[in-house]
């Protein structure tokens, strides 16, 4: 239903005004469970993340070419040798983490998903916490200003976002390595698997799924991008699930990298 826009929002259609309610909800149930787990889970990575990335060791793994998504790519002239794929182009200055280039663009990306703006949106802003439950503010201009104007940007990202998804991609590619040439471990299950999930998770995107699909006006007249449409509509049901799967698989091979690059433990190798 359209509300005429001179109505006011505390008064629908038909001039009756809502109910006089003291109570800040009538929500009985844990409403405020998502949005505590969504701060718990989104800071315990976030901190992860950038310890890590600054952190400058353990990133890489010579004997089985094992490279941490957070470095990748690496194209500092510090970068450990063998680790650079694409090139050491750039000097590597103090902290500055060695993938600089691209980790700026995975970070907008996620930012601008349109998942995870619903995710910290209702968790850190409490904008609202909750369906019918209060805004934590008092006045809403949604997404209409800068900064949140910005969020529109979400599109320019995907294309970032898909070429750093082939690079992780040629990554796991080049990490079937054992000194002997060819070799295969438990790393590179973990390797492909968090690219796979990377993939699907990038794919799933709503900007993705309108690239995809969208702007048509008869899919029959399109019925490769129909079922390209139907497959991405399909991911994109599960794009939270994806969002979350992802931070894990992403912290599980980083934290593998550095646990086999820093010598706690040793690769489980079914080849070589
Ligand atoms: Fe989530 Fe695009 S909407 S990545």
């Amino acid at each position: 239903t359209t509300t005429s826009a001179k109505t006011p929002r505390s008064q629908p259609r038909g001039g009756r005004a809502r109910a006089a309610i003291a109570a800040k909800t009538l929500r009985t149930d844990r409403w405020w469970f998502a949005p505590l787990i969504t701060v718990v889970g989104l800071s315990a990575w976030v901190i992860y993340a950038t310890v890590r990335v600054f952190m400058h060791k353990w990133y890489w793994v010579e004997q089985y070419h094992y490279l941490t998504p957070f470095y990748s790519p690496c194209v500092t002239d510090r970068c450990v040798e063998g680790s650079s794929h694409f090139g050491q182009f750039l000097p590597g200055w103090w902290i500055i983490p060695d993938a600089a280039l691209t980790l700026p663009f995975l970070l907008l990306f996620r930012l601008t998903c349109y998942y995870y703006r619903k995710a910290y949106y209702r968790s850190f802003w409490l904008s609202p916490p909750a369906c019918a439950v209060p805004d934590g503010h008092q006045s809403y201009s949604g997404e209409t200003r800068f900064p949140l104007l910005g969020q529109n940007l979400h599109r320019y990202f995907f294309y970032a976002a898909a070429i750093i998804s082939l690079i992780n991609t040629w990554d796991a590619i080049l990490a079937f390595h054992s000194p002997d040439g060819f070799g295969f471990g438990l790393g590179n299950i973990i390797l492909v698997g968090n690219v796979v999930m990377l993939w699907a998770y990038t794919i799933s995107c709503h900007s993705c799924r309108h690239i995809i699909g969208g702007r048509l006006k008869h899919f029959s007249k399109h019925p490769m991008r129909y079922k390209a449409w139907t497959g991405v509509s399909w991911l994109n049901v599960r794009h939270m699930q994806l969002a979350w799967i992802t931070l894990g698989t992403l912290a599980l091979t980083d934290f593998y990298v550095m646990a086999v690059a820093a010598g706690w433990i040793n690769d489980l190798r079914f080849i070589n």
